[in-house]
């Protein structure tokens, strides 16, 4: 075999970094690497998921386009795996295809009350902000006190984004009508609600030490959480990130509060139980207090407490989704994989197929670990090569032909320079880094030219 073609699927920071990786692998064989993505725009959760006032993680964008424009990857925008191009197709084109295809849906917390109106998930909320063209232009802003739940950088990153007065993100690349969206906002108190302790987080320092930061808005912890056990101190002297975070709390409870117009609150211990409602909608969060098991984790204390509240976004955790002709985990929400090389339902390895990024190992982790993720499933991928499938239509026009007879308005990587230029000139004329275009038709007729 002289030449491997390949298919990836997911132009997210996993697809990408996988694609950069086998470039500069060492091999013996050519390479011609086609990355597909759903999105008629590249980089995933990158452009997708990282909070618009976060710039510097978003300026890895600049990394992954220089993989991009290297010369060696073609790029089809705007072409959904499963409808557009399936598996068959691929075994007929290339001779292997690795799955990058992340997450994007909300994992379920199955409390009672969780589907009344007024409860979102934080992906969808995200999904908003950020100007994901699949989700809906308008989000309902109307409450003055909401729950968050979970403690993990997603639930920081929706408390940050729903307490921070709208001025303060004018300068970064969020959407007008996301904008003109949370400037109608009324909310006053923004409640975080963690079902262990302090020393129990899953977010990180910067991450946290950032919401004190915040213009006009004070940061409240209760005294009653940090009353630490033996293992939260342990804690503390052994992981340089917890001791950090514990100066932080420190900080804050040592600040006066009570003249900011908008309120932080971070409760501990407090494990969610049931969304209240009346006529329907939100009106109240109800938690169990716990107290630490000694272990690092919790048990109930029979004590319940509730919170008033118009809106509860749960933000515990994201959850892959299937893909068709592939096995999947329902319990991970992930591709059963060993190391990247893909198992069928009896656990053999599939041949051809691979896996990489949150698909393969869940919704857990930076972006930089999406690297280390794709150098484990390349190695696999390039010590494989007798086990290639042989496709019958290899040439690389192929798949360009097959996709136009289908009508798929494809975007190609010259078009996404075209809707990166349009998005910066946008936000040039306004004195912002970008404007992002975010109905998905706008984004395929400006890429397409
Ligand atoms: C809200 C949020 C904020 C984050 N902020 C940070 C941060 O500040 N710093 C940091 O280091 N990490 C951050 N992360 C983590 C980081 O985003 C992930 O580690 C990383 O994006 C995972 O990469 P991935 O390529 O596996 O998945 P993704 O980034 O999700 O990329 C998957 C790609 O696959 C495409 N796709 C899916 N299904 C199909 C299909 N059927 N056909 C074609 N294409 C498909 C998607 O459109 C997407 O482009 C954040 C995560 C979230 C959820
Ligand atoms: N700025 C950044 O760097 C940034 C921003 C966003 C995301 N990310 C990364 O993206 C990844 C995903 O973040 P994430 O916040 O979605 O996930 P996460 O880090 O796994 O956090 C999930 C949170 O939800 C809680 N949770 C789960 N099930 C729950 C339940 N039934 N009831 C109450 N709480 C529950 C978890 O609590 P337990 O710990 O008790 O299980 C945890 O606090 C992480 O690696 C994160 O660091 C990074």
């Amino acid at each position: 075999m002289s030449k491997l073609r390949l298919a990836i699927v997911g132009a997210g920071p996993a697809g990408i970094y996988a694609a950069d990786i086998l470039l500069k692998h060492e091999r013996s064989f050519e390479v011609s690497i086609d990355l597909f993505d759903r999105l008629p725009a590249p980089y995933g959760l990158v452009r997708y998921g990282v909070a618009p006032d976060h710039p510097r993680i978003k300026g890895i964008t600049n990394a992954l386009r220089e993989v991009l424009d290297s010369g060696d990857i073609r790029v089809f925008g705007n072409v959904n795996y499963g409808t557009d191009i399936t598996l068959d197709d691929l075994k007929r084109h290339y001779n292997a295809v690795i799955f990058a295809t992340g997450a994007i849906k909300d994992a379920d917390l199955t409390i009672p009350g969780i589907d009344l109106d007024g409860s979102y998930g934080a992906a969808d909320f995200v999904s908003w902000y950020d100007g994901h063209p699949d989700v809906p232009r308008e989000w309902p802003l109307e409450a003055r006190s909401v729950a968050v739940i979970g403690n993990g950088n997603v639930a920081l990153d929706v408390a940050r984004i729903l307490a921070k007065h709208p001025q303060d993100l004018l300068p970064t690349e969020i959407p007008d009508n996301v904008h003109a969206g949370l400037e109608a906002s009324p909310v006053t108190d923004v409640h975080v609600f963690g079902r262990r302790g302090p020393m129990q987080v899953k977010f990180t320092p910067l991450e946290l030490r950032e919401l004190g930061e915040l213009n006009d808005v004070d940061m409240i912890v209760y005294d009653e959480d940090f009353d630490y056990d033996d293992a939260s101190r342990a804690a503390i002297q052994s992981n340089k990130q917890l001791f950090v975070i514990d100066k932080v709390f420190s900080q804050w409870r040592a600040r006066e509060t009570g003249s900011a117009s908008r309120r932080l609150h971070l409760h501990f211990y407090a494990k969610p139980v049931e969304v209240l409602g009346s006529d329907g909608r939100v009106s109240a969060f109800r938690y169990e207090r716990t107290r630490p098991d000694g272990a690092g984790g919790v048990v109930g204390t029979g004590e319940f407490r509730e919170v008033p509240v118009q809106a509860v976004y749960r933000a515990v955790g994201y959850f892959g989704s299937p893909l068709d002709g592939i096995p999947y985990d329902e319990r991970h929400g992930v591709i059963p994989n060993h190391e990247g090389q893909v198992l069928a339902d009896d656990n053999a390895l599939m041949p051809g197929v691979y896996a990489t990024g949150w698909i393969k190992r869940g919704p857990v982790g930076l972006i930089g670990h999406t690297k280390s993720d794709a150098m484990e499933t390349i190695k696999h991928l390039v010590k494989d090569q007798g086990s290639w499938w042989q496709p019958a239509e290899p040439d690389e026009q192929a798949v360009l032909d097959l996709l136009q007879s289908r009508g798929v308005l494809f975007t190609d990587l010259e078009g996404w320079h075209r809707l990166d230029a349009h998005e910066r000139e946008l936000g040039d004329a306004r004195g912002r880094e970008r404007i992002k275009v975010v109905p998905r038709d706008e984004m395929v007729r400006i890429s397409r030219d």
